[in-house]
């Protein structure tokens, strides 16, 4: 079964095509990283704009790319929420035209669930139910994944993703955008116990996560480094920041397993192309003696192939969506069934 999927949720456009779940037959990404560097970070209208410039382009291609026609495809997946919703809602027309001319199911798919299915492109033997890390520029979870379709929440950030908390902190080290990325490479030889920053704890929710403290912790010292005149090393800084980041996520994992009792981890989301992350989860795994999967780093970050991917598991269980489909600009992960 081959799905055309459409992601439009932030600042890529991306199509892809998948069959039955597992082989990527194309996967087409316009980012728009060149134009939003210059104002150090995402502009939803501009965002909006290209997407519809864009879009049309891309499904061409995806198409071209893996050799067949909108004849040839079996449902069209779309990322519907959370996200911009004026970028949502191009990719949301997009394919609700494409599904009224063709006469194809139309699948909503949640961007989260998306992202923890760019490990079943890169692990054909993954299979749930799983413990997943989810962390991107505007989430950080811990989910519990029952099945392709069932989702449990076990612990969610209450303020700032830890995407947001390393982009804001790079931009405010003078790093561009896209901040985590760039902030990663500029730490890689950095001390990182240069610095140290506070550990923030959610009181009665030990898996539940708080990021905006730090960020605000980092801004701050950098703002009495820049009011002192003294050069900061911000390979040292950023390996700190990286780190008390990384050592949050990291003891909810230990906290879900322990719980849970799942002998299988999945990361997820822009933030799993982190060197850092990605090194200490291979360390934790190889220590509970756990199977950790890891999306292939092409994967990390938003593709339409991860919402065919999940979009073919959403058709199985039945979850398609009338013409009157809408975009979502927050939706939670386990919730079954679009509004
Ligand atoms: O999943 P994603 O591409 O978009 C959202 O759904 O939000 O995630 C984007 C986030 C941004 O915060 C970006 O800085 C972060 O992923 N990111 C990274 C790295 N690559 C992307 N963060 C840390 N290290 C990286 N190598
Ligand atoms: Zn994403």
């Amino acid at each position: 079964m081959k799905i055309l999927g459409i992601e439009s949720s932030c600042d890529e456009t991306a199509v892809s095509v998948v069959e039955d779940g597992r082989r990527l037959l194309s996967d087409v990404i316009a980012s728009q990283v060149d134009e939003h560097v210059q104002y150090g970070g995402v502009v939803p209208e501009i965002a909006s704009r290209r997407h519809a410039e864009n879009i049309s382009g891309c499904a061409k291609r995806a198409l071209s790319d893996a050799s067949c026609t909108l004849e040839d495809i079996d449902a069209i997946a779309v990322t519907y929420a959370p996200g911009l919703i004026g970028a949502l809602l191009v990719g949301v027309n997009f394919a609700k035209g494409l599904a009224a001319a063709s006469g194809k199911p139309l699948v909503p798919v949640h961007h989260l669930r998306g992202h923890i299915a760019a490990n079943y492109l890169t692990h054909p033997d993954l299979e749930p139910p799983f413990l997943a890390l989810v962390v991107s520029g505007g989430h950080s979870h811990i989910v519990r994944v029952r099945d392709y379709t069932s989702f449990e929440i076990l612990g969610r950030t209450r303020d700032d993703a830890a995407g947001e908390c390393l982009d804001k902190a790079a931009r405010a080290m003078g790093l561009p955008y896209p901040g985590g990325k760039n902030l990663d490479a500029a730490a890689k030889d950095g001390n990182a116990r240069a610095f140290s920053f506070p550990h923030p704890q959610v009181e009665d929710a030990p898996m539940d996560m708080s990021f905006s403290g730090l960020k605000t912790y980092v801004i701050n010292l950098i703002h009495r480094y820049e009011q002192r005149g003294e050069p900061i090393d911000v390979a040292s800084l950023g390996a700190s920041y990286i780190k008390a980041v990384v050592d949050c996520l990291t003891e909810r994992v230990v906290m879900a397993l322990d719980l849970t009792g799942e002998k299988k981890l999945v990361v997820a989301g822009g933030v799993s192309a982190n060197s850092v992350l990605r090194r200490e989860l291979d360390a934790l795994a190889e220590k509970r003696g756990i199977a950790l999967y890891k999306p292939r780093l092409s994967l990390c970050g938003d593709n339409g192939a991860m919402i065919a991917s999940q979009g073919y598991y959403e058709y199985q269980a039945g979850c398609c969506a009338r013409s009157d489909l809408n975009a979502y600009a927050t939706m939670a992960i386990d919730i079954n069934g679009y509004l």
